[in-house]
């Protein structure tokens, strides 16, 4: 007897329909030898796109989350079925009138599961894109709605993404940006109450040096002044809901032809990504699962991880705030590559996370 509807997964509900995290470092933190296998957590599924970039021989994409799943098998039916444009009118980075009809052409080349489940979304990926539809885009959306309009004005929003010299964004930042609302309401917004109820464990604070609102101030500035943010996709989706001209690895017009070439080189596994398949692996995208266990428990995690790593091995995750890294017993047989961090960390876009980490087992 097949599942009921609501025995599956169609109810569950989409934590990150995008990838926040940047895969323009993801890609500069592993091997660029064509034929690897990697490992990576599914989360929306970008990533796991991007990871088809490096030309590998497999990558295996692992989520505990059905509804995680079902975000990328909706982007392996649609950029087999759809070209280039339609599919970012679909994910909501293009305006579209048209994106329940492209949904149900993309349904048409998916499973029971995913249709059914996408379905059951319709009328919210015509009015915001199957990018977002989240849990995580609608806290965004909730803050542009809602706290974004009692800081700046709309054309000061819109202004931020003007191209500017380093020494025009720091005279923007200090005499546009950063003012006495700015600053309180993100004291209020990410307070340890109200971050409580978003569902974020107050622990994690436990880490931050200063308050989690000074820290969030911080990743901004260096996203605002440091980094050109009329680059940064992340920040423009954040502030304004779409990214317009400049987009993630992963939906780039020239990364497009690649990925749709490649698509069949995924596999799809539910289950904790430590058991999702055998190695031995190249590369493992962590994105910030260890973030989310004890200590402890990352220890466990990483440990079975490492037995399934080949030798020259890489380790790629972020934390957003809480510190992780590999367990002190695999010290002699783990290296941190602090130099390509640092590189790589200047050129992160997705700002909001304290740490990447890129660990390589030891050949
Ligand atoms: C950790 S969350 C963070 C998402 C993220 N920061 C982003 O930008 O999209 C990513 C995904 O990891 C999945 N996840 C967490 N722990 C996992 C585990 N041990 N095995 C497999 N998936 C896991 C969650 O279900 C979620 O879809």
């Amino acid at each position: 007897m097949t599942a009921s509807i609501d025995q599956r997964a169609s109810f569950e509900a989409v934590r990150y329909a995008q990838a926040w995290e940047d895969a323009d470092v993801l890609l500069g933190a592993f091997h660029k030898r064509p034929g690897q296998r990697f490992l990576s957590i599914c989360a929306a599924g970008d990533n796991v796109l991007a990871l088809l970039l490096l030309d590998p021989r497999e990558v295996v994409a692992a989520d505990l989350s059905d509804a995680q799943i079902a975000c990328l098998r909706l982007r392996m039916a649609a950029v087999r079925v759809l070209p280039h444009d339609a599919f970012l009118e679909l994910f909501g980075a293009r305006p579209s009138s048209r994106r329940a009809a492209l949904l149900n052409e993309v349904l048409v080349a998916c499973d029971p599961d995913t249709r059914a489940f996408w379905q059951a979304l319709e009328p919210q990926v015509a009015e915001f894109g199957a990018g977002n539809v989240g849990k995580f885009e609608n806290y965004f959306r909730l803050f542009r709605r809602y706290v974004l309009p009692l800081i700046h004005t709309r054309a000061t929003v819109e202004n931020v993404f003007e191209k500017r010299d380093r020494a025009a964004r720091v005279r923007f930042f200090e005499e546009r940006w950063n003012n006495r609302r700015w600053n309180l309401c993100t004291s209020l917004f990410f307070s340890r109450t109200v971050m409580g109820w978003l569902g974020r464990d107050p622990a994690f604070f436990d880490h931050v040096e200063g308050s989690a609102g000074a820290h969030v101030r911080n990743k901004v500035r260096f996203a605002a002044v440091d980094q050109d943010p009329s680059e940064n996709p992340y920040m423009r989706t954040v502030l304004t809901g779409r990214s317009a001209a400049v987009l993630p690895t992963a939906w780039r017009e020239e990364t497009y032809r690649a990925i749709v070439d490649r698509v069949d080189r995924i596999s799809v596994v539910k289950g904790p990504v430590q058991r999702a398949a055998d190695g031995p692996f190249d590369g493992f995208n962590l994105s910030d699962i260890f973030e989310y266990m004890s200590v402890d428990e990352t220890a466990q995690i990483y440990a079975e991880l490492f037995a399934q790593a080949a030798p020259g091995a890489r380790f790629v995750y972020w934390n957003m705030m809480a510190p992780r890294t590999a367990p002190s017993s695999l010290a002699g047989s783990i290296a941190r590559l602090s130099d390509l961090e640092a590189e790589l960390k200047q050129i992160d876009k997705a700002f909001f996370y304290a740490d990447l980490i890129v660990e390589e087992k030891t050949p």
